[in-house]
Order: C-alpha cells, then sequence, then structure tokens
C-alpha cells in the first residue's frame, strides 16, 4: 500500500514584508524557449532556467525525445539536440500539461510531423487551440485532432500571412516555432507582445533565425535552413513573479526591494498601485516598493500585454479585498478565474463574482482558515492573503504553485513572512 504525503503551507499572517527579493527567470518564456531547441541542429546554453517542476517536466519530455540535456547548475542546462530519435512527444505526459502545445510548432519545424497529447482544458475554463491550428494550416501543415491526440504534418512549410482572430501568446509563439526553418516569409499580424514573445524570439535569433517586429503586433519571419545554435542565452526574469511579490508587499503593509526585475515590463502593475494609494521607486533593473497608507479601491480590467496581466489578477483581488471601498475587476481572457474569490470568502472577505467580473467590498482585515490553491495564480494570491491575515492560514493543493515559483517560501521567509511547508 502506497503512503499519501499531503503537503500544506502553514502561514502565520500580519507580518509587514521587508527587504529584498531577487526575481529568477521566466516561467512562461522557459517553457516555450525548451521546446524551442528541438529546432537547433547543434548544442546551445540556456541561462537563468527557473528552478520550477513545468521546467524540470519539459527537460524530461526533451530528454525522451532524444535530446541530450546537461545540467551545469541549478539554473543552467547545456543542451543537444543534434540527435532527435522521435516526433511523437509523450502522449499521457503533454495531455495534462498546459505548455506542451510548444512541441506541436517545434517538432513541425524541425521533422516536418508531430504528434502531442491535446492539451485539454483547464481550471480556468475552456481553453482553444484554433489559432494555433489555422497558423500551421496556412503554413501548409495537415492539422488532426484524433482520440486526445493532435497530428500535424507537412511535406513543406511554405511562409505566408496569418492573421490571428484573437491575441494569443501560445499561438504567437508556436507559430513562430513552426515557421523559423520554413521557406520563404511568414508574417504574424495581430500577435501577441507579451515580455516572453520577444524572449522567444531573441533566443531564436541568437540561434540563427531571422525573427523581426517581437513586440509589436507584427511579426516577421524569414525561414532560414538551419538553426546551428552554439549559442548561449539567458532567460528573462519574470514579470508575474515580480508583480506578485509587490502585491504582496503591499497586502503586508510592508516596504521591499524587488531586484533583477526589468521594470519596463511592470508598468502596468505600477500604474495601478500607485493608483491604490502604494508607493514604488523603479530603477532599471529593481524597484522598492511600500506602504504609508490605507490603500483605495480601484477597477481592474485584465488585458494582452501592456494591459494589465490576467496572471496578476488573483493576487491584486488580495489587495482590493482588503482596499478601502468598492473595486470592480473584469477578467477578459479567461472564463473561469475567480475560483479564489471563494477561498478568500472563507478568510473573511467580502466579494461577489459573476462570470467574467467580481465586485469586491473592502474589508479592514483578513481573517486565517484552510484554503485550497485552484491553479498557479490562485495558490500565489492565497499566500498574499495568509501574509496578511489574522491567524494561522493553512494552503492545500501546493503542486500546482510548485509548477511556476521558485523556492516561493524561502523568497518569503527571507522576507520576513512566517510561512513553512509542512507534510502530512
Ligand atoms: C499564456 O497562456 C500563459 N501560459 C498563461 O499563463 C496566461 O494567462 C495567458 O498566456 C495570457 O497571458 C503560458 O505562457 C504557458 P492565450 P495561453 O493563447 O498562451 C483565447 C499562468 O498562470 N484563445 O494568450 O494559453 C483563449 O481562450 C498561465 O502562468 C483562443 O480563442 O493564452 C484566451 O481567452 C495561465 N484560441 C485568449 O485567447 C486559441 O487558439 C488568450 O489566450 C488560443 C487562445
Amino acid at each position: 500500500m502506497g503512503v499519501y504525503i499531503l503537503e500544506k503551507l502553514v502561514i502565520t499572517g500580519q507580518t509587514p514584508l521587508k527587504g529584498e527579493v531577487v526575481i529568477s527567470g521566466a516561467k512562461n518564456a522557459a517553457v516555450a524557449i525548451l521546446p524551442a531547441t528541438l529546432l537547433i541542429n547543434g548544442t546551445c546554453t540556456i541561462e537563468n532556467l527557473p528552478n520550477i517542476s513545468d521546467v524540470k517536466l519539459y527537460c524530461d519530455i526533451l530528454s525522451q525525445l532524444g535530446v541530450k540535456i546537461d545540467w551545469i547548475s541549478e539554473h543552467e542546462i547545456k543542451v543537444d539536440s543534434r540527435n532527435i530519435n522521435s516526433h511523437i512527444a509523450p502522449l499521457d505526459v503533454t495531455r495534462k500539461f498546459r505548455a506542451s502545445y510548444y512541441l506541436i510548432g517545434a517538432l513541425l519545424g524541425r521533422c516536418r510531423k508531430a504528434q502531442v497529447g491535446i492539451p485539454g482544458g483547464c481550471n480556468l475554463g475552456n481553453r482553444p487551440i484554433d489559432q494555433h491550428i489555422k497558423g500551421f494550416e496556412a503554413l501548409g501543415a495537415n492539422v488532426e485532432v484524433l482520440q486526445g491526440n493532435i497530428t500535424a504534418t507537412a511535406k513543406n512549410l511554405q511562409g505566408t500571412s496569418i492573421y490571428m482572430d484573437v491575441v494569443s501568446v501560445g499561438a504567437t509563439m508556436n507559430i513562430m516555432l513552426a515557421s523559423v526553418l520554413a521557406e520563404g516569409t511568414t508574417i504574424i499580424d495581430n500577435a501577441a507582445k507579451e515580455p516572453h514573445i520577444v524572449d522567444l524570439a531573441n533566443f531564436l535569433n541568437t540561434m540563427g533565425a531571422d525573427i523581426r517586429g517581437a513586440g509589436t503586433d507584427v511579426i516577421k519571419i524569414r525561414g532560414v535552413k538551419e538553426l546551428t545554435g552554439n549559442a548561449t542565452y539567458s532567460i528573462v526574469p519574470d514579470q508575474i513573479e515580480a508583480g506578485t511579490f509587490m502585491l504582496a508587499a503591499l497586502a503586508s503593509k510592508g516596504d521591499i526591494v524587488v531586484k533583477n526585475c526589468i521594470t519596463k515590463h511592470l508598468e502596468s502593475i505600477i500604474a495601478k498601485i500607485e493608483e491604490i494609494g502604494g508607493n514604488v521607486d523603479a530603477n532599471g533593473d529593481h524597484l522598492r516598493v511600500w506602504y504609508s497608507k490605507p490603500l483605495t479601491k480601484a477597477n481592474v480590467k485584465t488585458l494582452p500585454y501592456p494591459g494589465f496581466p490576467t496572471d496578476l489578477q488573483p493576487q491584486m483581488g488580495v489587495v482590493l479585498a482588503q482596499a478601502k471601498g468598492t473595486s470592480i475587476i473584469n477578467e477578459s481572457i479567461w472564463e473561469s478565474r475567480f475560483q479564489y474569490t471563494d477561498e478568500l470568502r472563507k478568510m473573511g472577505a467580502n466579494i461577489t463574482a459573476q462570470g467574467k467580473t467580481a465586485i469586491f467590498e473592502g474589508v479592514e482585515q483578513l481573517s486565517a482558515a484552510p484554503v485550497s490553491a485552484s491553479d498557479l495564480r490562485a495558490g500565489a494570491a492565497l499566500i498574499i492573503a495568509g501574509i496578511s491575515a489574522k491567524g494561522k492560514t493553512e494552503i492545500y493543493n501546493l503542486n500546482h504553485i510548485d509548477r511556476g515559483y521558485e523556492n516561493i517560501e524561502e523568497k518569503f521567509r527571507k522576507l520576513g513572512a512566517k510561512i513553512e511547508r509542512v507534510s502530512e
């Protein structure tokens, strides 16, 4: 009989965060850059990889496809993709892992065929991949979705113009992956502009691709014969992790310095923090954020970059749940990203959520309760809630949090939070 170990975070709240935190490499850049190594007929070194379970999972998948990965340190790998031996990704793993969709673009680009377990819906609601498929088909691939698998094959990939019907991070990056080794030029119009899109383009260009315009809404990819690699690339700092710590500092009435971030990527968060009465002093690669007076209400609408990111919406929700007045959050990206509000209500928050809108009547103080993380960012939000609440909060379902935040409790502990991981 197996032994079932249940892990939880136990947080004793009401400690203002103080000190410095160093931000890790971006998860959502790493999970695209790792499959992008499949396109390289050579070796490369990747630095500033976040030490998170999603990265380990991706490295395992790549190894199963014949990629040789050597860990140089906790955050650095050397990758040799010269001898890929399969275009079929481990189907059961890829089905459960959302970012596995990048394997389709990367394998299609390199091998002209790909088979991946189709990433299902998830607890953010419906997550279609029709724009990815539209892009592959426009490049000349034949795409079939059968029995939970997606198969893409192409005799030839031919560059073309593709207009995205919705601004999609994943589809923009996947089409980029499928087209770097295509013949001719591909133009992606109405492309997403997130920092990780630019990071993937920079990585591919460093390895020998010819991509221009990443970070604008028109990206032009001139196909090249081969990516030769033999270069080193360092992953961009994670703007969502940085924003998470900024909002935690504010909710805890603290004063912290966030190091190794790109403050330009944080403009929408800085603006919202200042609007509600928080303070930010930004200096290029670091910033100070501090609380000096009671925070006030605000309305927030999540939007593609450079708008307010959906991946910081739950963390912002915790701050607004304790800000004076009535705040409204409109979630315009995901159907179902207010599940964390059920947990916050257990902690005394006064929130009404319906569909894509939630109304927050600010309360003075949250109080501890046992709560459960429904997804990665909901988990981060509950940690922030626990740090600012009165009493001992217990957070369950930590696997979500470990997918995307490196050493989260250690980083918070260094800032003075009373947070422990306990196994039962
Ligand atoms: C990425 O997901 C991130 N994941 C998400 O972060 C993030 O919330 C999201 O972008 C938005 O910023 C990764 O990078 C691995 P989209 P992605 O395609 O690429 C619709 C986190 O917590 N759409 O930009 O899957 C879609 O339904 C995660 O780190 C289509 O209609 O998001 C959504 O409404 C959660 N058809 C909108 O576009 C498609 O083919 C944006 O989705 C694709 C998307």
